[in-house]
This record gives C-alpha cells, sequence and structure tokens, in this order.
C-alpha cells in the first residue's frame, strides 16, 4: 500500500513499545487522570519527541507518514499518548520549526525535539474556539516587545510543556491580519496555567487554562512577520488535522483488534459469536472503514510531504472521516463486546471515550465540513 518496509519496521517497534510499556499502564493513568512524565520520556528516548524536525535542530526528523504511523501506533493502546505526542509534534515543534528564524530554531528546539519537554499551542479561547479568528488576547507594542493580556483555554499538554506557541491580537482590527504569533516559556513572569480539566477522555493528557497577565514577550519571541499569526496557524492545523486523523484510526484500530479477538473465542449459542452473521457483517463493516480511513490520511501525508500545493481540504477529509470512522468502530467494538466492553475489563470503552475528542479538537466536525465545502464549491464555476 503506502508504506515501506522500513515504515513497517518502524510501526513494528512502536507497537512493540505501546503493549509492552503502554498497555500495562494506561488503565491506572486514565482512571487516576494520571499524566506520566516517565512515559513522556521514554517516548523522548525513542526520538518521538522530535519527529517533524530537522537533526540541526536536535530533531528525529521522519517523513509525515513515519510520523502518522508512531500516532497511530501510541493511540491503538492509548488515547492519550497519542494526543500528547501529536500536539507536541504537529502544533508545538512544527511552527517554530516552519517559521522561526534560524535563531529561534536553535534557541527554542533543542529543548523540545530531544531534550525531554513538551510543547503546545495555544489558539483556543473561550469565544475564539471553532471562529479562531475571535482572539481577544492582546499584545502591545512595548519598548523591545509585547506586552500579552487574555488567556487560552483547552490547550493539550498546558500544565506540562516548556514552550508554548500562541496567538495574540497586535492591532485592534477585526480581521484575521490583526493576528500574530509569539512563542513563551513556561517559567515567564505574568504567565500562569489553570486548573487541569476533568475530561471524558484522553484523561492522561494534561489539558489546561493559560493566563497572560502584563507577560513580557521580547520582539526576540515574535515568530514571523507581524500580522501572519493567523495564516500560521492555520497552515498548522492543515498538518495537526492529519495527525488527529492518525489518531482516530488508531484507537478505532485498537478497539477493532480487540473485537475480532474477542468475536472469535467468545460463545453464545454455543458457537463463537463471530459465526453469527450478525456480529460478522459488524466486523465486515468496521474493516472496511478502518481501510478506508488509513487511504485518506496517508494520501494526505503524502501529499504534505510532496510540497507541491496546499493539503488543507484533504487534510479536513482525513480527519472528518477518520473520527466518524472511530466513533463507528468503537461503537461497534462495544457492542460486540456486550456488557465485556461496556466495563473496565476491556480497554474498549476507554478507547470509545478517548475518540471522542477526535471530532471536537483542531476543528470540529462541522468546522471540517466547512473547510471542505468551501475548497469544493471554489473548484466549480
Ligand atoms: N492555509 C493558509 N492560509 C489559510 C488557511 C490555510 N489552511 N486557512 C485560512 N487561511 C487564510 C485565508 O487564505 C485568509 O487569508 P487572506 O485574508 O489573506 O485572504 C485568512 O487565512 C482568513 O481565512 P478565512 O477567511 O477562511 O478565515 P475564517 O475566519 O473564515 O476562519 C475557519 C476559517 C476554517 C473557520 C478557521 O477559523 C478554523 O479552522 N477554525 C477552527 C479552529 C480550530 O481548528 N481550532 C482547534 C484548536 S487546536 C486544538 O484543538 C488542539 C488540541 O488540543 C486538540
Amino acid at each position: 500500500m503506502w508504506t515501506t518496509e522500513k515504515q513497517e519496521k518502524f510501526r513494528a517497534k512502536i507497537r512493540e513499545f505501546a503493549e509492552g510499556e503502554i498497555a500495562p499502564i494506561a488503565a491506572r493513568m486514565d482512571e487516576e487522570q494520571h499524566f506520566s512524565e516517565h512515559l513522556v520520556s521514554r517516548m523522548n528516548e525513542l526520538g518521538l519527541l522530535g519527529m517533524v524536525v530537522d537533526a540541526k535542530y536536535g530533531g528525529t526528523y521522519v517523513d509525515t507518514l513515519t510520523y502518522i504511523v508512531a500516532v497511530e501506533e501510541l493511540s491503538r493502546i492509548c488515547g492519550s499518548a497519542g494526543i500528547i505526542i501529536a500536539a507536541h509534534n504537529s502544533l508545538g515543534c512544527w511552527p517554530i520549526y516552519q517559521f522561526g528564524t534560524e535563531e529561534q530554531k536553535k534557541r527554542f528546539l533543542p529543548e523540545i525535539t530531544t531534550g525531554g519537554k513538551l510543547s503546545s499551542f495555544g489558539l483556543t479561547e473561550p469565544g475564539a474556539g471553532s471562529d479562531a479568528g475571535g482572539t481577544k488576547t492582546f499584545a502591545e507594542k512595548v519598548d523591545g516587545g509585547f506586552k500579552v493580556n487574555g488567556s487560552k483555554c483547552w490547550i493539550t499538554n498546558g500544565g506540562v510543556a516548556s514552550t508554548i506557541v500562541f496567538t495574540a491580537r497586535t492591532t485592534h482590527a477585526k480581521d484575521t491580519h490583526a493576528i500574530s504569533s509569539f512563542v513563551v516559556k513556561s517559567g515567564a513572569k505574568g504567565f500562569t496555567i489553570g486548573k487541569k480539566e476533568n475530561k471524558l477522555g484522553v484523561r492522561a493528557s494534561d489539558t489546561r487554562v493559560l493566563h497572560f497577565d502584563d507577560c513580557f514577550i521580547p520582539d526576540s519571541d515574535l515568530l514571523g512577520e507581524v500580522g501572519s499569526g493567523f495564516k500560521q496557524f492555520m497552515m498548522t492545523l492543515d498538518g495537526g488535522r492529519i495527525s488527529i486523523g492518525a489518531l482516530a484510526l488508531g484507537i478505532a484500530q485498537g478497539a477493532y483488534d480487540v473485537a475480532i479477538k474477542y468475536a472469535k473465542h467468545h460463545q453464545q449459542f454455543g458457537q463463537p459469536i463471530a459465526d453469527f452473521q450478525a456480529v460478522a457483517f459488524k466486523l465486515a463493516d468496521m474493516a472496511t472503514q478502518l481501510q478506508a480511513a488509513r487511504h485518506l490520511i496517508y494520501h494526505s501525508a503524502v501529499l504534505k510531504d510532496e510540497g507541491k500545493r496546499r493539503f488543507t481540504t484533504e487534510a479536513a477529509m482525513a480527519k472528518l472521516f477518520a473520527s466518524e470512522v472511530g466513533n463507528f468502530v468503537t461503537y461497534q467494538a462495544m457492542m460486540i463486546l456486550g456488557a465485556d466492553g461496556y466495563s473496565e475489563k476491556y480497554p474498549v470503552e476507554r478507547l470509545h471515550r478517548d475518540l471522542k475528542i477526535c471530532e471536537i479538537g483542531e476543528g470540529t466536525s462541522e468546522i471540517q465540513r466547512l473547510v471542505i465545502s468551501r475548497n469544493v464549491l471554489k473548484e466549480i464555476e
């Protein structure tokens, strides 16, 4: 199909790690909402924190498809591990790597690519969720930099990141060209981390509100040109949406793998339940949907690396389709397992809960439909 022998070897390595080291602790981390520093440190040892950044800046660069395979394999066992890695690489590291100056890349990236520290992406605000251009956080120009006031919410890795990229308005104009992007370090004066959110799924990931109270950001930490922040963040989300597709695909594959094994062994009416067509046909639909989602995701990953044209539509399609497939597959897996699927005896109920963020984060399914419809309608005269 899309992957090479080398990429499949890499998949096997990440699968072995996820099954051997994450599976035994995933349920407890979920139950206790425990963010595991040990897990992050192990993922760093495996090079999973620097996948979108060149070795010149401390990264462990791999092509996008290889990165996507890693997110898929982590998520197959634990959605939290998947989202920690996806948000860090695609949303935290990538914009610095892509839009930063040489000096900024050398200063910010080594610590968050192989230095063991995480990064995060501050776009969302209470009134700027789907309407990302509705940003209210304001960066007032002062001598030598900007004084920032405002807050961000629902920030994945928010309380555990050393480096955060974020957007703020730099003029009072209403349009998106008034938005700029910056980098802030977690210890900066005037920057505080709010309470940890209590979530339905991906509960072992750290999601926070972030506050800026007269937080001084030096000119040297502005990312790109003043006024280019919205566009940069939209481009970042194009890549991020492929990784959320992979998160959904991995979670769904995990639930499917449990369900098919269960159906072949669990007996009712004197035979394995897989011998009932009602169950076998569910498995057929699940396998087909998974395969279709995988094609969309891998295709958009390849398009991204080819770099010949924008892949906004394909990334939105991949995320939309994979997350809805994920919802379907994890739900059907629960139905196949019956009460066992509804209980903590199997990971299926956790995977079903973990999946939900894929239909919300990095743009809801409605936003993906908006992006896709705008673009396909543009193609017709
Ligand atoms: N690439 C490059 N440029 C882009 C772009 C893209 N993908 N998308 C938009 N732009 C540019 C446009 O070309 C336009 O530029 P000009 O003004 O120069 O012509 C400018 O940006 C404004 O674009 P729009 O008019 O399309 O902007 P809009 O206000 O209508 O918003 C939107 C479009 C698609 C609704 C956008 O606001 C959006 O994506 N919303 C969802 C936000 C989102 O996904 N948030 C997720 C937060 S992160 C998260 O969830 C992480 C997590 O922890 C899980």
